[in-house]
């Protein structure tokens, strides 16, 4: 069987009338998911078995650890989620699966156990791009939401600002030319030992902290274009520790998670906004893991509103990863034509406008 997009290559004919039943495999990082859901938009089972409580101890996502753990939950996560959707395998129209970015081996375990039910069950199989998959968690959420639209992606990987013309067809204006945000907080977090990971307990912690006490750079804040960079704000968290230990003087960790993520939010909200005006759109969407930060989403609710603009973002849940995004977005591939054969790889560094 051949790859294909949009062709009738091994692809089957399917009836517009009748209500499309995706199953979707997520397992690019640390969390196991399965999800079932009908017509792209309507979440009939949404299962994720979180790896954190393993990688902990390590600080971060261990790869050949998290490939191992796929592997052992896989089976119960599928099953899973079809006993809480109370369908069998007969019901589902076609099987998406998350096939990059992500770690290779965690991909691997995912797109080989997709692929064999595709195979045996003998259902089209569709691959997801994982950023696309966060973007699409705003479907699901909202609706009514339909492109065009502004899109501010910000994960453990990534940091996109993506402008959406249509489903499936995005323009990227910016993104981050060093780490992604969430491994900004990362980072940060583990630099002031508060365990992995990092995002939600400086969230935490940033709300008995005072945002002006340390004043961290805001970089690219002020440039032409829509990038981003968080490695200098990383550095200067790690510098203003280093020089306060130097003088014997404590750190009071909430003002540094205040400040920090202060400056991070400031320049991420600012570009968003920036990017909106620019294109003469009225709407902001966000996802990705760091969409849960509650200064970022009172920034972008503040600022959307002062600018007539209409902000929607994914409940918790959906922020972080997991299959029903990617439900979502294999679900609009599927009736745009795109179908996956066997010989569908694993692609570590895929790009959001790339396959
Ligand atoms: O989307 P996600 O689950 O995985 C990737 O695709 O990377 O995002 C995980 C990232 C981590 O870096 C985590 O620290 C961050 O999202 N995160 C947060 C919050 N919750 C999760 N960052 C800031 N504030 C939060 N509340
Ligand atoms: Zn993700």
């Amino acid at each position: 069987m051949e790859r294909t997009r949009g062709g009738d290559l091994g692809m089957k004919e399917f009836n517009k009338n009748e209500d499309i039943i995706t199953l979707a495999i997520e397992s690019s990082c640390d969390e196991t998911a399965c999800a079932i859901l009908k017509n792209g938009r309507e979440v009939l089972s949404n299962i994720i078995s979180t790896q954190i409580e393993t990688h902990k101890k390590f600080g971060g996502v261990v790869p050949e650890v998290a490939s191992r753990k796929h592997i052992e939950n896989i089976d119960i996560v599928v099953q899973e989620a079809l006993d809480e959707s109370g369908l069998t395998f007969d019901d589902i129209t076609h099987i998406a699966v998350t096939y990059g970015p992500g770690l290779v081996g965690a991909l691997l375990v995912g797109l080989s156990y997709a692929k064999s039910l595709a195979f045996t069950l003998n259902k089209d199989l569709v691959g997801v791009n994982h950023i696309e998959g966060h973007l699409s968690a705003n479907y699901i959420e909202h609706k009514d939401l339909k492109p065009p639209f502004i899109t501010l992606i910000v994960s453990g990987g990534h940091t996109h600002l993506v402008e959406v013309k249509d489903y499936g067809v995005y323009e990227i204006l910016g993104k981050t030319k060093d780490d992604a945000s969430g491994e900004a907080f990362d980072k940060v977090a583990r630099a002031l030992g508060l365990g992995y990971p990092g995002g939600p307990i400086v969230d935490r912690l940033a709300k008995q902290g005072n945002p002006e006490a340390i004043d961290f750079p805001r970089a690219c804040l002020h440039n032409e274009g829509y990038d981003f960079s968080f490695s200098g704000i990383k550095s200067s968290v790690l510098n203003y520790l280093n020089s306060m230990k130097m003088k014997n003087i404590e750190v009071v960790k909430e003002d540094v998670c205040a400040s920090f993520q202060e400056a991070v939010v400031d320049v991420l909200s600012q570009k968003a906004i920036k990017a909106c005006k620019d294109k003469g759109y009225k709407t902001i969407t966000l996802s990705g893991g760091v969409a849960a930060n509650s200064a970022l989403r009172e920034k972008m609710t503040k600022l959307c509103q002062i600018e007539g603009l209409d902000l929607k973002y994914p409940p918790m849940l959906l922020c972080t990863d997991n299959a029903a995004m990617i439900a979502s977005a294999g679900y609009y591939r599927y009736i745009n034509g795109r179908r996956d054969g066997m010989d569908l790889n694993a692609v570590p560094n895929l790009k959001i406008n790339q396959g």
